[in-house]
């Protein structure tokens, strides 16, 4: 097949085009590089069946023939669609529509990378597909959470009204090499702080709840899902749970840290608790995660440890 991956320069998009590759397709990333890194692609330099093009796809384009379209260009840690709020807001609405105009014109299948954020701060845990989320439509947050929720809706409009083959992944938090190290979310947070020698920021009390995935374990999920049948949102993510004390305790181990921890204010609308339900993925995909968290820190340290030093004084 011939493959449009739309963030493929991102931490999850570069992955997944690997995955593509290894699975014999030919694979056009498309990237405006708003928040992802050509560094991310640099080994696939003479893979002949890699193509790329800077591309911000809130503009209409033409790839040409297109077998899948992977839609997974969004800024998503917090620091980047805090930063970026409006373009954030563009891609999952202006940008989501082009690609669903591109799979109806191509007659190709359509992937389109959600989240967890859909669930918003969840009153429901763990949370299953069916829970409709408890989302603050207009906090900071909003321009990420509120984006996503229109890409679900407006993919579900496609499928139903224009018969666009389409599917939805809900991913949950995920980590592994090639996480931007000042993203802002708790695993990198940790490991670079970590690797300084600096206090580990904790917000609130730590009590607080989150799950983690590892990178390989999230893209065969969504290569699963991919290649099934089904049209509604699917739970991608690693249901073990971790309190942040809990993740700082583990990041310290495998780093060998004497890092301290420090307490700071909890951010507004940070969830209490997040964890996936992937009853359904396991049922209809066969597919569970294989990586618990130390071992993915394990797999990530010397990924953390050149990032790090390669970011030097800049961090
Ligand atoms: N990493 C996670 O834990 C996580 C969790 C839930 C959902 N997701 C979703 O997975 C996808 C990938 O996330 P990631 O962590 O790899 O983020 P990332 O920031 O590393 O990658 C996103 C990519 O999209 C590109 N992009 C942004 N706007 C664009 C535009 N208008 N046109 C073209 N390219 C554009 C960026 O340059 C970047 O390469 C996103 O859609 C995100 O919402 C990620």
């Amino acid at each position: 097949m011939r493959v449009l991956v739309t963030g493929g320069a991102g931490f999850i998009g570069s992955h997944l085009c690997d995955a593509l590759l290894g699975e014999g397709h030919s694979v056009l990333c498309a990237d405006s590089l708003l928040t992802g890194r050509m560094a991310n692609l640099a080994h696939l330099g003479n893979e002949p069946r890699f193509e790329f093009v800077r591309q911000d796809i809130c503009q209409p384009f033409d790839p040409g023939k297109i077998d899948y379209l992977f839609h997974f260009a969004s800024p998503a840690s917090p620091v980047d669609y805090l930063k970026h709020g409006i373009e954030t807001l563009r891609v999952g609405s202006l940008g989501t529509m082009n690609c669903l105009e591109l799979a109806a014109r191509y007659n190709a299948k359509y992937l389109l990378a959600s989240t967890s954020e859909c669930y918003g701060d969840p009153l429901e845990h763990p949370q299953k597909e069916s829970y409709w989320g408890n989302v603050n439509p207009i906090g900071p947050r909003s321009v990420y959470d509120e984006s996503k929720r229109f890409a679900e809706a407006v993919t579900m409009a496609y499928h139903r009204y224009r018969k666009v083959d389409t599917r939805i992944v809900r991913i949950f938090n995920t980590y592994g090499p090639r996480l931007q190290i000042n993203d802002g979310r708790v695993i990198s947070n940790f490991m670079k702080q970590a690797l300084l020698g600096q206090d580990l920021t904790v917000y609130g009390d730590g009590s607080q709840t989150r799950s983690f995935c590892y990178v390989s374990d999230e893209v065969a999920g969504i290569l699963a899902l991919a290649k099934s049948d089904e049209h509604g949102p699917t739970n991608i993510g690693n249901p073990g749970e971790f309190t942040v004390l809990e993740c700082a305790q583990v990041v310290l181990e495998v780093t060998g840290s004497n890092s301290k921890l420090r307490f700071d204010p909890l951010p507004q609308d940070d969830p209490k608790q997040r964890r996936p339900d992937i009853g359904k993925a396991k049922k209809l995909l066969g597919w569970e995660p294989k990586i618990d968290l130390r071992a993915g820190l394990r797999m990530s340290l010397e990924y953390f440890r050149t990032a790090v030093d390669a970011a030097g004084n800049c961090i």
